[in-house]
Order: C-alpha cells, then sequence, then structure tokens
C-alpha cells in the first residue's frame, strides 16, 4: 500500500508534491520519493524511512522542475531501501506505482532475457522497463503506456514521467484507487481526494481500465482500445486543513478524546431523542422486513466492530448474521440469499480486501450497504447505500474514533432493523435510544481514568506478553484490545471469549502474565468472574475492567478500573476507551512510534 502523486503547473513541482506527499503518508512511511523534470532530464530524490528524510534530502539537493511526480512506500516486495524507493526509472521513463504485480516474477525473467537490466527488487520496477521497451520499439509515451499495460496482473495505480515531454504525466489504473485533480493551467493525480485536498476540490476518479492523459491544458481519458471517455469532475468536500494534533502529543491520543464529541455528532444523524427513533437516511430506502439475512465483512479493527454488531442484530432484530473476514470473504462458497444485506465497514473506504469483496458481492446481485468514514472513498462511491460515520479524519495509524463511530451507526441499524421487523416496540427502541444519546456523557467520564490506567500500563509495558478476555460483545472487545496493544507497542498480545481460555490458553498463564478481563455488570458478569478467578489461582495478573456495580461485586483482581455504571447496548462502545488509553500508555512507556507504527500503515491498499 502506498501513495501516488502527480503535479504538472507553472511553478516548480516539488513543494505541491511534498506536501501532497504528508497527506498520503498514511499510506507508507517505508520510503518515499519524487521525480522530476529539470531541463528535460528525468531527476531524482528518494530517502528511506518517515518523509522528513526526503524533506531534508530535498533542502540538500532541491529540485526545480514544473512537472514530477511522487511516492510514499509500504513495502510490499523488495526491502525498505533507497534503492527500491520508487519512483523506479529506467532510460527516459519513471513510474510510481501502488498495487501488487502478481506476475513479476514471469516479466522480470522475460525483460532480462531480453537484455533488461534490473537495479531492484521490486515488483514495480518491471513496469518501467516494458514501458521502455516500447518507448524503444518507436512508440509514443501513451502508446507504450497502453501497450504494456495488458501485460501486467494485479492490482496498480501507476503515473509515468518521460523525459523530454515537459508537458504530459500519464496515469492507469486497475484496482488501486486513481484520483486526477483541475486547476488553472496545473493539473494533479493523487490516490485520493485527500493528497489533493490542498490544490482543488473539482476532481475525477478514474475507473478500472482508465488512462489519464494530464497535460496543463487540461485531461483527457482513454480506455483499453485508445477511445476517449467522460468522466465528469466533481465537487469534493475534501478539507485543505491539515489536521493538528492540537494540545496532544500524538494524534493517537487527540483522536481518543474526539470520541465523545464525534460519536455524539455521528449518532445525531442516526437518532431523533425527541421521539425516540432511529432515523435511517430516506435515501438509503432501507426496511428491514425484506431483509432475512445480513452479511458483515470488514478488516481489522472494523471486522471487530462487525462482531460486536452480529450480537445486535441477533438480540435487537431476530436476524442471522454471516461475518467474514474480507481477505478471507471470497474463498468461502457463500450461499448468496437475494433478501440478504451484505455490510462492509471502513475507516478509509479504501482497504483492498474489503473493496474486492464489495465488488465480489456486488457482482452477485447483493445489497451492499457500507458504514464509511472517509466519504469521497471508493468504497462510498462503490456502496448502493452509504452510511457515514462522522469521525473526522483519523491520523493514528490504529484506528480509535472510527472504531467506536461504526459501533454507533451499526447499533442504530441493528435497532432500526428490529423496530422494521416488529421485535423491537416503540419503548423498546426509545430506551435504547436514549440510551445511545448518553454515549458521549459515559465516555467524559471514562477518560477520567487516564491517571490510573497510564500506571496499569507500566506494568503491561513489562510484559513481552497479555490476554485481553471477555465474554458476549466484549469477546470482540477483548480482539479489540489486544490488537491495540499489538500495533503499537508490539507486544504479543490475544483476545479471547473468556470461556475458551480453559480449553488451552490458561496454561500460557502465570504471575508474569497481565490478563485484561473486560466485564461490565452484564449478564455474562458472573462467568467472566469464575474465568478470571480461574486466571488468578495461577498466578495470572488480573486487570478487571468493570462498572461501579461489577467493582461492588468483584474481589480478588490485582487491579480494577471501574467505569459508570451503563445500559448493557452502550458498553462496547464506552468500554473500548479504556483499552485504547492502556495501549497507548503502554506504548509510551516503552517509547514506541505511536502514530506511525512500524511495518503499518493506515490504510492496506494491496490485497
Ligand atoms: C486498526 O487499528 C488498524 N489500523 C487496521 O486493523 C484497520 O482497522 C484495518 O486495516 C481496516 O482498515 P479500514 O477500516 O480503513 O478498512
Amino acid at each position: 500500500m502506498c501513495g501516488i502523486v502527480g503535479f504538472i503547473g507553472r511553478g516548480p513541482a516539488a513543494a505541491p508534491i511534498l506536501d501532497a506527499l504528508r497527506r498520503l503518508e498514511y499510506r507508507g512511511y517505508d520510503s518515499a520519493g519524487i521525480a522530476t523534470l529539470e531541463r528535460g532530464l528525468l531527476t531524482r530524490r528518494r530517502a528511506v524511512g518517515k518523509l522528513k528524510n526526503l524533506e531534508s534530502r530535498l533542502t540538500c539537493e532541491p529540485l526545480d522542475g514544473r512537472i514530477g511526480i511522487g511516492h510514499p512506500r509500504w513495502a510490499t516486495h523488495g526491502r525498505p531501501n533507497e534503492n527500491n524507493a520508487h519512483p523506479h526509472a529506467v532510460d527516459g521513463v519513471a513510474v510510481v506505482h501502488n498495487g501488487i504485480i502478481e506476475n513479476h516474477r514471469e516479466l522480470r525473467k522475460e525483460l532480462k532475457l531480453a537484455g533488461a537490466r534490473f537495479v531492484t527488487d521490486t515488483d514495480s520496477e518491471v513496469i518501467a522497463h516494458l514501458v521502455n521497451q516500447q518507448l524503444k520499439k518507436g512508440c509514443e509515451p501513451i502508446d507504450a503506456v497502453r501497450a504494456a499495460l495488458p501485460r501486467l496482473e494485479g492490482a496498480f495505480a501507476l503515473a509515468f514521467l518521460f523525459e523530454g515531454h515537459e508537458n504530459l504525466i500519464v496515469g492507469a489504473r486497475k484496482g488501486s484507487p486513481l484520483a486526477v485533480g483541475y486547476g488553472q493551467g496545473e493539473m494533479y493525480l493523487g490516490s485520493d481526494a485527500i493528497a489533493l485536498a490542498p490544490l482543488t476540490d473539482m476532481i475525477s476518479y478514474l475507473e478500472d481500465g482508465d488512462v489519464a492523459v494530464v497535460t496543463r491544458q487540461g485531461i483527457d481519458f482513454l480506455n483499453s482500445k485508445g477511445e476517449h471517455l467522460r468522466r465528469p469532475p466533481a465537487k469534493t468536500a475534501g478539507s485543505s486543513v491539515l489536521v493538528q494534533k492540537g494540545k496532544h502529543e500524538h494524534f493517537m491520543v487527540k483522536e481518543i478524546y474526539d470520541q465523545p464529541k464525534v460519536v455524539g455528532e455521528t449518532l445525531a444523524q442516526y437518532i431523533d431523542i425527541v421521539s425516540g427513533t432511529i432515523k435511517v437516511p430516506k435515501a438509503a430506502k432501507l426496511n428491514f422486513r425484506d431483509i432475512n439475512r445480513v452479511s458483515i465483512t470488514a478488516c481489522g479493527t472494523a471486522f471487530y466492530a462487525g462482531l460486536i454488531a452480529r450480537y445486535w442484530f441477533e438480540r435487537y432484530a431476530g436476524l442471522p448474521v454471516d461475518i467474514d473476514i474480507a481477505s478471507e470473504f471470497r474463498y468461502r462458497n457463500v450461499a448468496f440469499d437475494s433478501s440478504n444485506l451484505a455490510i462492509f465497514v471502513s475507516q478509509s473506504g479504501e482497504t483492498a480486501d474489503t473493496l474486492a469483496s464489495l465488488e465480489f458481492a456486488k457482482a452477485r446481485g447483493q445489497r451492499v450497504l457500507s458504514v464509511v468514514n472517509v466519504l469521497g472513498s471508493t468504497m462510498a462511491r462503490a456502496s448502493q447505500i452509504m452510511l457515514p460515520t462522522l469521525a473526522g479524519p483519523e491520523i493514528g495509524v490504529a484506528s480509535t474514533k472510527a472504531f467506536t463511530c461504526q459501533l454507533a451507526t451499526l447499533a442504530c441499524l441493528a435497532i432500526a432493523a428490529g423496530r422494521d421487523r416488529g421485535v423491537l416496540s416503540a419503548e423498546d427502541e426509545a430506551l435504547l435510544v436514549r440510551a445511545l444519546a448518553d454515549v458521549p456523557r459515559y465516555m467524559t467520564s471514562a477518560l477520567e481514568l487516564e491517571p490510573k490506567i497510564g500506571e496499569l500500563a507500566r506494568n503491561i509495558a513489562a510484559s513481552r506478553n497479555a490476554l485481553f478476555m471477555g465474554r458476549g460483545t466484549n469477546y470482540p472487545l477483548a480482539l479489540e484490545g489486544a490488537l491495540k496493544l499489538k500495533e503499537i507497542t508490539y507486544i504479543h498480545a490475544e483476545g479471547y471469549a473468556a470461556g475458551e481460555l480453559k480449553h488451552g490458553p490458561i496454561a500460557l498463564i502465570d504471575k508474569e502474565f497481565p490478563v485484561v478481563v473486560i466485564a461490565p455488570g452484564d449478564s455474562s458478569f458472573e462467568k467472566t468472574m469464575s474465568n478470571m478467578h480461574e486466571v488468578i489461582a495461577r498466578e495470572g495478573r488480573t486487570i478487571l475492567i468493570t462498572d461501579h456495580k461489577g467493582a461492588s461485586l468483584a474481589a480478588g483482581s490485582w487491579s480494577t478500573l471501574a467505569l459508570q455504571d451503563m445500559p448493557t447496548i452502550v458498553a462496547p462502545l464506552v468500554f473500548a476507551l479504556p483499552l485504547q488509553l492502556l495501549a497507548y500508555h503502554t506504548a509510551l512507556v516503552l517509547g514506541t512510534d505511536v502514530d506511525q507504527p512500524r511495518n503499518l500503515a493506515k490504510s492496506v491498499t494491496v490485497e
């Protein structure tokens, strides 16, 4: 997963490209690079690691060209080093690539036999050699690209720069997202609207198979036959303001503290507190009376939000739910039922696995609803029904506020389903709506536990392993708690259904082993307490996260965090906060890179 940027204009290209790369760094920070034409000659500047390394390189060796392409990398093939950094250049052509060329080995062998000399370990370098081969045959740049594309298997978004062609950037897309932007005498390419926001709000998105011919005068679109296409520009809502951390040290903790407000705003879209009802956008034309089954598909934290929602759809609407990790969805021989509603959940709306599953379901006639945080994203545009979460830009790689906003939206959907299907009475609905309306207040109070959580984190930081456990909706929350800790502290952590521990994992327990027990005072509390005592009996160090009611009943835990008592339906939204803060403070103790943890990227745009 990487980003793509292209700029052609009157002024130097390096500065606007760098600015766009800052906005795309969430897609990868293994290395970054820029190529421009300096007096017609292809010139590159690349640096391993964070974008700031490239910035300092450009300060020492500035570029002045009026046309250029740029790329932040997340390594798929070839180690993160300067040599494997994009743009790749072969003779007079340079290319930046987002995606994976699945047949790169065969192409590399064939090109080597034809005399090509490879200098990187990447899959992407084959693209530059293929185009160069066509140029050598006398093809014009646009035709050279069009001739090379059919040879590529896999996913790609590409931008090409050609020596001696001061007024031409060629873009192409298959699978990975690519957009172009319109300016006055300036034109741009970018992986998404976020990258182009400071430059323009007039954007066209390329569809699969499109080639974009970008000059200072305008942008032309061609299909694989070279026929001209219309891709009318649309105004985007992308904000040009680069999100700031404010008084916070890291984006992650800023985003944790954003939650009372953004969850409140997300809920305000879907609940009418006066009438005590859920309001699903009319445009959705969604009535659960003719829906007999729900499937939920997503990745990572979004998948855990889906796992929690399954309990809600079953409990409040009596609806059977299939739930899949997106990267496995297509390998299941799913019997698609026409009365099924296929729900896809994503913060970025660009996660390749989830996108591919969405297209898979759509191609089989499924009604597709997506819960998405980035409004202009590919997933938002590809769905028949799109329910936005209003978390705002989420910069920290570890997802926090997007998760609780996804839960808020899915809870409203499950209640609407229960109402439409006659499972929930108007009184039941009103009770649940009022409970949801109180979430911001519960969250604000949960955040007051931060000092105590900071102390507990010291203990976790001293361990190399940790376990999280819970029952019911607290089980997926345990998975999420473990994921947060893994992502930003690199401590090995696992989430478990509390009842499952005694079937094996309890063998791991000793006095060095921290076990986080998630147990609000709900119907599963007593059983979870038994599981906690099984751990205590083996000297495990238990950190109990419960509410006042639970705290008054629980004894023997190494440490207890007591949140306010709250209705069962809202507990997953609120109990997520101490788990996020526990991971955050443990990372602070360990001094890891909280916002840009190693080996990760915010949006996974490759399969
Ligand atoms: C969560 O903290 C991670 N960043 C990751 O698991 C993420 O949830 C997953 O990649 C899905 O991303 P999406 O919501 O943008 O589709």
